[in-house]
């Protein structure tokens, strides 16, 4: 069974069509990796699929549960409760950390544990446990302004680790780091490929695309252009692909 199952998304902001009827079936342990051009709709997909955005159109569920399904042509969401549940399915990695500044580096990864329902001493424990597995049990005590890009970064992928999630959500999660940074964050997300966490990447870091994903999606348009392997993808005679890829290969 699909993890996740989008089928049909459709999505409209100020009467213009963004999301023109996009489906993604996402098997467990799978890692899928979401490219194409700025405005191509990546985002705006990503946050319908985990729910920050409502769709127009089309039906989403998380392990056979629906998130949202359509009636009549209509979208219509679960009931709060259920929702809720499905939200402690998946894990978000945005571009900016989203880290709370005035909370020391372990305060940010306990308390959404806390909110979720765990004890302050059962968060502490498992947000030390994350930390120290990204290399920042040192950085505990300090607060995010006292940290790198590329630490920061790590202290939000340790937040959404410690609440356990089924699937993991990234959207550019090295575009606002210095290339020295960026190397440091594709690692760990390469360390939880090794470990088969199942993991949605929108990304325009072609050369990690093609090593750790097991499927490329190619957008353009508000629509799935190409999907395939990053073999398939690499080798593909679409000549927007290859424009595409080119382009940020420096050729
Ligand atoms: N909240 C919003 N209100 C109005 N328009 C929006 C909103 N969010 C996105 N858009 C528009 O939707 C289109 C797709 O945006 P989106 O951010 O999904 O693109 P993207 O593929 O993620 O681009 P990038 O690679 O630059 O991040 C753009 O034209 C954008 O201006
Ligand atoms: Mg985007």
């Amino acid at each position: 069974m699909e993890l996740l199952k989008v089928e049909n998304c459709r999505k409209s902001f100020d009467g213009e069509e963004i999301l023109k009827g996009i489906s993604l079936y996402v098997d467990e342990g799978e890692v899928v990796s979401v490219i194409g051009p700025s405005g191509s709709g990546k985002s705006t997909f990503l946050r319908c699929a985990c729910m920050l955005e409502t769709m127009d159109g089309g039906t989403l569920s998380y392990a056979g549960k629906y998130a949202a399904n359509e009636i009549d042509g209509k979208v219509v969401y679960a009931p709060a409760a259920e929702l809720k549940e499905i939200r402690k399915t998946f894990g978000l990695v945005f571009q900016n950390f989203n880290l709370f500044p005035h909370y020391t580096v372990l305060k940010n990864v306990a308390e959404p544990q806390m909110i979720a329902g765990r004890s302050k001493a059962e968060a502490e424990k498992k947000a030390m446990e994350c930390l120290e597995k990204l290399g920042l049990g040192d950085k505990a005590k300090n607060y995010p302004c006292q940290l790198s890009g590329g630490q920061q970064q790590r202290v939000s992928i340790a937040r959404a680790l410690a609440l356990e999630p089924k699937v993991l959500f990234f959207d550019e999660p090295t575009s606002a780091l210095d290339p020295e940074l960026t190397g440091e964050v594709l690692k760990v997300i390469r360390d939880l490929a090794a470990l088969h966490m199942t993991m949605i990447i929108v990304t325009h870091e072609m050369n990690f695309a093609k090593d750790v994903s097991d499927r490329i999606i190619f957008m353009e348009n508000g629509v799935i252009r190409a999907q395939g392997s990053p073999h398939e993808l690499f080798s593909s005679d679409d000549e927007r692909l290859k424009a595409f890829m080119g382009r940020l290969n420096g050729n």
